[in-house]
């Protein structure tokens, strides 16, 4: 019998907003302001409701309507909040471009690491902001994803016989605005193999909290650097993610449903904390 009581967070990125209403069985709401975090406001409302019996807990991460842009999204209030209402898991879902010849538009991919080329953001939950998190945490991000998370998602596309490529590198961007050519090849040359804007800080912050996080992710464009493809612009973006949508949704009710199956989390969540704790200069004094 497991100590701690699963429940999944899901921060649905670009084109997932109205997910509350299709997947969340016995469907509640909390609002931003009824969340005590010592960052502010979470992007909007968390939507309570359940898959396959197991909690879960949705947060759009751009707000409703996507009106907060990916630096001015309080990265620190969603994974707090997510955490203060008892998240043990968290599932993020992202739109990206493709830096690869071999991911193509439409495909999904489960990342297993990142290049932060974000420059205005807050980064770490330990600052001295709140009291919760005291001290500073240098925390080791390899691997960057949680390896029994990202086995979940490999289990899933088996089980829905979904072709979702395993493993990539998310090169994440500060944005908004999308990359040049240059930028899009030096990404590449850099060992990119998928751009967005938002998964840095999130997974960082979402290990320091001590929550299990994986991402699935959506190839919707090229970026800049193909020279026998358009350039990436919204429109394009948000058609072949509505497009493909419906998988994503698939998969993260898929991988809820295989959370809840496994019986025995409560390893993984222990390691994770003593990891933070280890990580924490102020423990060695
Ligand atoms: N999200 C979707 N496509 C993107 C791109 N090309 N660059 C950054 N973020 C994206």
């Amino acid at each position: 019998m497991s100590i701690y009581k699963i429940k999944v967070g899901i921060i649905g990125g670009s084109g997932l907003e109205n997910l509350a209403n299709h997947i969340l069985k016995s469907r509640t709401e909390i609002l931003p302001q009824d969340i005590k975090s010592d960052f502010g406001l979470p992007s909007g409302k968390i939507f309570l409701g359940t898959i396959s019996g197991v909690e879960v807990a949705l947060l759009s991460r751009h707000g409703p309507d996507h009106k907060i842009c990916p630096t001015n999204v309080n990265y620190r209030a969603n994974i707090d909040a997510l955490k203060s209402i008892g998240c043990t898991h968290i599932l993020a879902s992202t739109a990206c471009g493709s830096l690869s010849e071999s991911i193509n538009r439409g495909q999904l991919v489960i990342p297993d690491s990142f290049l932060d080329r974000t420059h205005s953001r807050i980064g770490t939950l330990f600052d001295g902001t709140s009291e919760k998190y005291p001290g500073v945490c240098h925390v080791p991000m390899e691997p960057a994803f949680h390896p029994a998370m990202i086995e979940v998602l490999t289990q899933a596309h088996k089980e829905l016989g979904l072709d979702v490529k395993n493993g990539g590198t998310i090169a994440v961007i500060e944005g908004p605005r999308f990359s040049s050519k240059a930028e899009s090849k030096a990404l590449r040359l850099l060992g990119g193999d998928l751009v967005n804007m938002t998964t840095c800080p999130e997974v960082c912050i979402a290990k320091e909290a001590g929550i299990l996080y994986a991402a699935i992710a959506m190839a919707t464009d090229y970026d800049s650097w193909r020279e026998s493809d358009d350039n990436v612009c919204v429109t394009d973006v948000m058609t072949v993610f509505k497009k493909n949508i419906n998988k994503v949704t698939d998969m993260i009710v898929k991988a809820v449903e295989i959370i809840g199956r496994r019986q025995d989390w409560d390893k993984d969540i222990d390691e994770l904390k003593d990891l933070i704790v280890s990580s924490n200069c102020s423990n060695f004094n």
